[in-house]
């Protein structure tokens, strides 16, 4: 951390995802100290003795008042994120929220306008954009191999049965950010309008807390530069296994993500027509991706592998199920967010950003209930 003396105190709020963080912030070489909160007494009790590393903090009053803590990471419940995310970023610290980062554009405003008057920093933890997948179709595209983009989906496909209850009835858009997120970060642009269709039938139970009658929504979305994706989103009675896949259809080359969340990506590559006199003619590559680690400090390196990697060889080709935790971004957010502190310098996922793409489900899902109208997102 050069020319500040200075190494951060982060707190990490909610020990259910949270626990996963809190090894990597500890091995991070600009954080000192870490320290947790969870409301449940017990659980908490029990990782503070498992770790003695971590202190612990007695109440989330405790953590606003402690003038020696910089940093709060939330990962507590979706309904938590905007209340909490404005009262840690009131009390003058840096605010981290894992996915989204609020529930309605009004808390999404309410977010961007007090991090835009405290001077703090906000960082969205999207892990779909800083996966394996992403590093390496963002490459893709820079390096010219892809060519021009020519369409984008995302889809997210999780059944949430048994979940807590404030995932019961959740409109399948207000939790698009891992399908919408990745779209927004290749297309290098935000998302200008979108068009939505509900699809299917619930449970009438499942109707009732958030007035959602669908299992899934379909998304249109055109963005600034012109570019359009499609978006898919079931959570509730859809017989499809977990994935947040990513597909990039490009003019040289196309990136599609495997058929569930751990198969290998497939990359369509077009012949050259000056060689081969014709077009139609593909090559295409089913197999690993490469460790896109180059960012990372060394210490952290190993927490993007679910095998022992060593932490020098860049060359080397992960298969999807062996980049760990979310396909090895969760050292990258680590990263990201420290540096953005430490560099005094805003995070790729800022509160811009991330207000740019939770708005887009949003305001999908406004689309939806209203039989496929077309909605402008708000710019925050
Ligand atoms: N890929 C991703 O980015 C990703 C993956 C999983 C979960 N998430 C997000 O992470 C969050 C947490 O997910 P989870 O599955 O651990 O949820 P969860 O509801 O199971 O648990 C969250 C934890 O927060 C604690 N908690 C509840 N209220 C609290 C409060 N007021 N203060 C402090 N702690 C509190 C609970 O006791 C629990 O231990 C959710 O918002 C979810 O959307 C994101």
């Amino acid at each position: 951390m050069d020319g500040n003396p200075k190494k951060l105190h982060i707190c990490v709020v909610g020990m259910g995802f949270g626990r996963m963080f809190t090894d990597i912030y500890l091995a991070h070489p600009d954080v000192a100290k870490v320290s947790v909160f969870d409301t449940n007494r017990e659980l908490l009790k029990q990782i503070a003795q498992a770790d003695p590393r971590l202190s612990v903090y007695d109440s989330f009053k405790q953590i606003l008042d402690d003038p020696d803590l910089d940093a709060v990471h939330l990962v507590t419940p979706i309904p938590l994120h905007e209340e909490q995310s404005v009262t840690v970023l009131e009390s003058g610290k840096h605010c981290a929220c894992t996915v989204p980062m609020s529930m309605s554009l009004k808390g999404i405003e309410r977010i961007v306008k007090t991090k835009n008057a405290s001077g703090k920093k906000y960082m969205m933890m999207e892990t779909s954009m800083y996966t394996y997948h992403f590093f390496h179709v963002k490459h893709l595209i820079e390096s010219g191999s892809l060519g021009k983009i020519q369409f984008l989906r995302g889809a997210h496909y999780q059944e949430m049965a048994g979940w807590p209850g404030y995932w019961r009835g959740l409109p399948p858009m207000y939790y698009a950010t891992h399908a919408i997120a990745p779209l927004v970060g290749l297309a290098g642009s935000k998302v200008k309008s979108v068009i939505c269709l509900g699809s299917g039938t619930m449970d009438k139970a499942l109707t009732k807390q958030y007035g959602n009658p669908y299992p899934l929504e379909t998304a249109l979305l055109t963005f600034e530069n012109n570019i359009k994706a499609e978006v898919t989103r079931s959570l509730f009675e859809t017989a499809k296994e977990i994935q947040e896949g990513l597909f990039v259809y490009g003019s040289k080359q196309s990136f599609e993500w495997g058929f569930t969340e751990y198969n290998d990506p497939y990359i369509t590559t077009a012949a050259d027509t000056a060689y081969t006199g014709r077009g139609g003619i593909f090559e295409i590559y089913n197999g690993g991706i490469p460790v896109h680690n180059e960012g990372l400090p060394k210490d952290l390196r190993r927490f993007s592998a679910n095998i022992p990697i060593d932490p020098e060889d860049t060359k080397r080709i992960l298969s999807a199920k062996e980049g760990s935790s979310h396909h090895g971004s969760h050292p990258h957010l680590v990263h990201e967010f420290v540096t953005a502190i430490a560099e005094d310098k805003e995070p790729f996922v800022s509160a811009e950003l991330a207000a740019n793409i939770c708005a887009a489900g949003i305001c999908a899902h406004e689309s939806a209930m209203k039989d496929g109208k077309k909605i402008d997102i708000p710019q925050f």
